[in-house]
């Protein structure tokens, strides 16, 4: 039986409407995301629909996982469109909270995933996935879930969040999407609408970065050199695409490796854009 769509905007009133759902013997699932809602978005809540009885889409553009010189202020935001987009995927609940309401002042506790979070994007963003371990704990225990769904797109995050959910007990099934891409391979993005024309073309580097190296993976090669050089190859071919990290590593524990002998990741973050405009673009493909 369908509920009547509703947008939740304080904690407190969704805690409660999801706790009568599930006193009813409802399945919940929530999808929880930044908006600005794209394919890959879409993906997820047609995933979540297939799962539960109810799902829950949060959007929350989380102020603690973005740096100081980041990209918080002018992330995209639109939430007529997303929520259009969203309830044609037939989402039945949207949690949509002002910051305010989502941060206590004189917040002191912090869920930081440690080992996980140090390499890859961890490095080159410090405190990121702290904030994202936090505010995803905060969105589970308001929305109460039997199933959070995550993208494939952001490995790290979703590596971090299934062991947070192990480390902590918490009594909530985490199912991942594959990474959903454009006909020419780019990874959808909120970021994607940073770019320019000129960009969106440097961007495909990456998508080729990593085809290149599955190439030579399925060509016989096992050392992490040879398919990491192939993998920077295309976008250090690129004038405006500058390399943060291209790395292989262990697909669970995400710890380096030299020859793929198991499952591996090999993760890559490039910023693409001039003096002016610089967008942070990630992708990943897993390999052996
Ligand atoms: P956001 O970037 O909006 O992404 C929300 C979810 O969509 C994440 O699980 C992400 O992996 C998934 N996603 C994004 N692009 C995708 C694509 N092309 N294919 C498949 N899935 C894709 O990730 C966040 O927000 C935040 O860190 C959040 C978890 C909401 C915490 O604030």
């Amino acid at each position: 039986m369908n509920i009547p769509f509703e947008i939740h905007r304080a904690p407190g009133t969704m805690r409660a409407r999801v706790e009568d759902l599930r006193r009813d013997g409802r399945r919940i699932a929530v999808v929880p995301t930044m908006g600005a809602l794209h394919e890959g978005h879409l993906a997820l809540l047609r995933a979540a629909r297939a799962q539960a009885d109810i799902v829950i889409l949060t959007i929350f553009v989380n102020p603690t996982q973005f740096g100081p010189n980041e990209d918080l202020s002018r992330y995209p935001r639109d939430e007529t469109g997303d929520l259009a987009k969203a309830r044609s995927c037939g989402i039945d609940l949207a949690f949509c909270p002002e910051a305010a309401a989502m941060y206590h002042a004189g917040a002191q506790t912090f869920v930081d995933v440690l080992e996980l979070a140090k390499p890859l994007c961890g490095a080159s963003r410090p405190g990121h996935f702290a904030g994202v371990a936090t505010i995803v704990t905060k969105l589970f225990h308001i929305t109460l879930p039997h199933v959070a769904v995550f993208g494939e797109k952001d490995y790290q995050q979703l590596a971090i969040i299934r062991r947070m959910v192990r480390d902590l007990d918490f009594a909530i099934e985490i199912l991942s999407v594959p990474i959903v891409r454009e006909p020419d391979g780019l990874a959808m993005s909120s970021r994607n609408a940073y770019l320019s024309i000129e960009d969106r073309r440097a961007a495909l580097s990456l998508s080729a970065g990593l085809a290149a190296a599955q190439a030579a993976y399925a060509a016989g090669e096992r050392a992490a050199t040879t398919l990491l050089a192939a993998a920077r190859a295309p976008i250090e071919a690129e004038p405006l695409a500058r390399i943060d990290y291209v790395e292989l590593r262990d697909a669970e524990e995400l710890t380096p490796v030299e020859r793929v002998e198991h499952r591996s990741v090999l993760a890559m973050a490039v910023v693409v854009g001039n003096e002016t405009r610089k967008t942070r673009l990630i992708d990943n493909r897993v390999i052996g």
